[in-house]
């Protein structure tokens, strides 16, 4: 039979995180057998802000037992949070997506064994969500889980060890360089073309929105172009005070390695300058230490602020169907 209205339950699971008295993330789960769609759509109508506040407070929540199972389901239940929606194709990501609805989309086609290295959504442009939601249609069978991690936390370690190391994140900032194919590779966790990316028919195209953003660029053999970004911050301040390191310093300087990119060539401060190797694997061990990986079950939702948390991607065996929202 189904139900007119919704309960929900704050629920503990395996291996949350336990962080000056918060759980993380917030773990919340539906307790009402076959809820009516319309009571759920009002039970997050009438939580919406209270969810916007405590995504932000907590870093995350994972929303568990909600009866949703296609993705048209997560589009419908994004849209409950009336959120405003920030498309992939007005993105710059350098991941190659498909989408599945306007609002949803496969959240990263690169191969089963390439790690996703932690990072905030698009912190490496000028333009970034403020949240976004990640949907388990299909777990994997093996692995596969979404390693969440508490930046601020990172940040207060990381500033401690490497106080010089983190002075120079504050004042110079952080610019990214990466090189594009002409077309998509989805062999490659970065592998989105440059025309796909740019939105450029056109070489010329490509060059002039470039600019327009404020990037430098290289055309290199084959087609394939090298953009630099402008400087931008490695840290953000969030409204309540505390500090993140809200950038892609870990992805990049570990992971943006294919074909075309050498990760040694990927990322400097801001003047130009190398960071300090020491200081950046200390960075990302202590990104892996304090990941809380979350372990995907059917119908799964999270909802993750993107100035406080950092997501990544361990690698799986056997079909993992994973998508992604992002939000303005
Ligand atoms: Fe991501």
């Amino acid at each position: 039979m189904i139900s007119t209205s919704v309960h929900v339950e704050h629920v503990r699971i395996p291996g949350q995180q336990d962080i000056a008295g918060q759980v993380f993330p917030l773990v919340l789960r539906c307790t009402t057998i076959s809820p009516a769609w319309d009571a759920i759509d009002a039970w997050i109508g009438t939580h919406r802000d209270e969810l916007s506040q405590q995504a932000s407070e907590y870093g995350a929540i994972l929303f568990r037992d909600f009866p949703l199972t296609t993705p048209e389901d997560f589009d419908a239940f994004i849209a409950a949070f009336e959120f405003e929606n920030f498309p992939y194709e007005e993105s710059l990501s350098n991941a190659v997506r498909v989408n599945k609805t306007p609002r949803v989309f496969t959240a990263n086609e690169a191969p089963a064994d390439v790690k996703i290295f932690l990072h905030h959504e698009m912190a490496q442009t000028p333009i970034y969500p403020s949240k976004l939601m990640f949907f388990c249609e299909q777990p994997a069978e093996i692995g596969g889980a979404t390693p969440l991690c508490r930046s601020d936390l990172l940040w207060e370690k990381l500033a401690e060890k490497y106080p010089e190391f983190a002075a120079n994140c504050r004042e110079k900032g952080l610019k990214y360089s990466n090189v594009m194919p002409p077309e998509n590779d989805p062999a490659s966790g970065m592998g989105r073309s440059w025309k796909s990316t740019l939105r450029a028919e056109t070489k010329s195209d490509a060059e002039r929105r470039l600019g327009n953003i404020g990037y430098s660029w290289e055309w290199e053999d084959g087609d394939c172009l090298r953009a630099t970004t402008p400087v931008l911050p490695a840290v953000y301040r969030l409204p309540d005070g505390r500090e993140t390191f809200f950038n892609q310093l870990i992805a990049a300087h570990q992971g943006w390695k294919d074909l075309r990119n050498d990760p040694s060539r990927s990322i400097t401060f801001g003047d130009g300058t190398f960071l300090d190797d020491e200081a950046v694997r200390y960075a990302a061990q202590i990104g892996d230490e304090l990941s809380y990986p979350v372990p995907w079950q059917r119908g799964d939702v999270a909802l993750i602020d993107n100035f406080v948390t950092m997501h990544g991607r361990q690698v799986f065996t056997g079909t993992r169907k994973v998508l992604a929202s992002l939000i303005k």
